[in-house]
């Protein structure tokens, strides 16, 4: 095992288990976003994406399909052991084994937070079947949730709507999620790297600066880099010697904060609203609504702040409609 410390992050070359035993102690990490191998014989992945492979490390280290039961229990007893209470971890992975990554999950104390599809457009081209143009990404926590960071406001404030008038919060956090892989002729990368922009998403949804984040497999150091752009401190494992090689001269050369100050400005505070008087068709309309929401699962607390923001009113005025409402 190899450690490399620097600018208070820890990079580590050496398998994740073993790494997390030996230099993560229990409950001390406030968010872990990974990407295991897919167990589908990575040396094979360039054959299905159609890509020009001499630009690709071959650095990737995969997994056998018939070993990939037992490596799931294993890294994801550690990373259950190494989450804070309230702490979270988002797993990308795609259907071949999802099973197991499920399975392993299950036999942790970590609960589902939600299970998110990555929807990417240029999916694996087939001609005798659909065309495979997604991922899973499993977000689950670590009880009690009351002590979860979602940063509800993060990107886009409640009262944020577009041309046609939808909440653009709503949309931003609908568990289906469009983004691209990233194009990037003639660049050096790994085998799957993960686009910057669904990593900076899932860090500001889930954790604050400074706080502690970890990438069990680093591989092209996506989540390393990203939390360097937006001051996260961070811990990761990649077992690849030639792929830890590359990225740490790599990573060496970021500026810490840079990507904080490319990040849309959420406008928050605009319930234009506020103080105004309610139509008896408004109120009816909130109170069938809030029910609705209720019925669809939502916890009182969500179901306001989704209101707050259509109604561009605040929470207490929302509920004092209700109250009355309900009587
Ligand atoms: C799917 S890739 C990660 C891609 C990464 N998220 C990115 O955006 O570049 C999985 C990585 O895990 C590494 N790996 C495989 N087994 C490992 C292990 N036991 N410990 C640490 N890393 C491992 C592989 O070499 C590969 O680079």
């Amino acid at each position: 095992m190899q450690v490399v410390k620097l600018a208070g992050n820890t990079y580590v070359r050496g398998d994740c288990v073993a790494g997390c035993q030996a230099l993560i102690q229990d409950e001390t990490v406030d968010l872990i976003v990974t990407d295991p191998p897919y167990g589908i014989g990575g040396g094979a992945l360039h054959k299905h994406y159609n890509r020009d492979e001499k630009f690709v490390l071959d650095g990737y280290i995969d997994v056998p399909a018939d070993q990939y039961q037992d490596f799931s229990l294993a890294w994801i007893a550690q990373a259950a052991r190494i989450l804070k209470p309230g702490g979270q971890i988002y797993i990308v992975s795609g259907y071949t084994h999802l099973y197991e990554i499920m399975h392993a999950l299950r036999q942790t104390p970590l609960v589902e937070v939600n299970h998110l599809v990555w929807k990417y457009p240029f999916g694996v081209y087939t001609r005798r079947k659909f065309i495979t143009s997604h991922y899973h990404i499993l977000l689950y926590a670590r009880p009690p949730l009351e002590k979860s960071t979602f940063n509800l406001c993060s990107r886009f404030g409640l009262e944020e709507r577009d041309a046609d008038g939808r909440s653009l919060n709503y949309r931003d956090r609908e568990d289906v999620w469009t983004i691209n892989r990233r194009y990037q002729p003639g660049k050096i990368k790994n085998k799957n790297e993960l686009p910057q922009e669904l990593l900076v998403k899932i860090l500001q949804y889930s954790s604050s600066e400074g706080d502690l984040v970890c990438d069990l497999f680093m591989g092209g150091f996506t989540t390393a880099k990203a939390c360097i752009g937006l001051n996260r401190r961070f811990i990761g494992f990649e077992l690849s010697q030639r792929a830890f090689e590359h990225q740490i001269v790599e990573i060496s050369q970021l500026e810490p904060g840079k990507l904080l100050t490319k990040l849309r400005k959420p406008a928050t505070d605009r319930l234009t609203n506020r103080g105004g008087a309610w139509s008896e068709k408004d109120k009816r309309k909130l109170l069938r609504e809030y029910q609705g929401l209720i019925r669809a699962g939502l916890k009182q607390k969500e179901a306001l702040a989704q209101l707050s923001g259509k109604y561009l009113r605040g929470e207490w005025s929302l509920k004092r409609v209700l109250k009355a409402g309900q009587q």
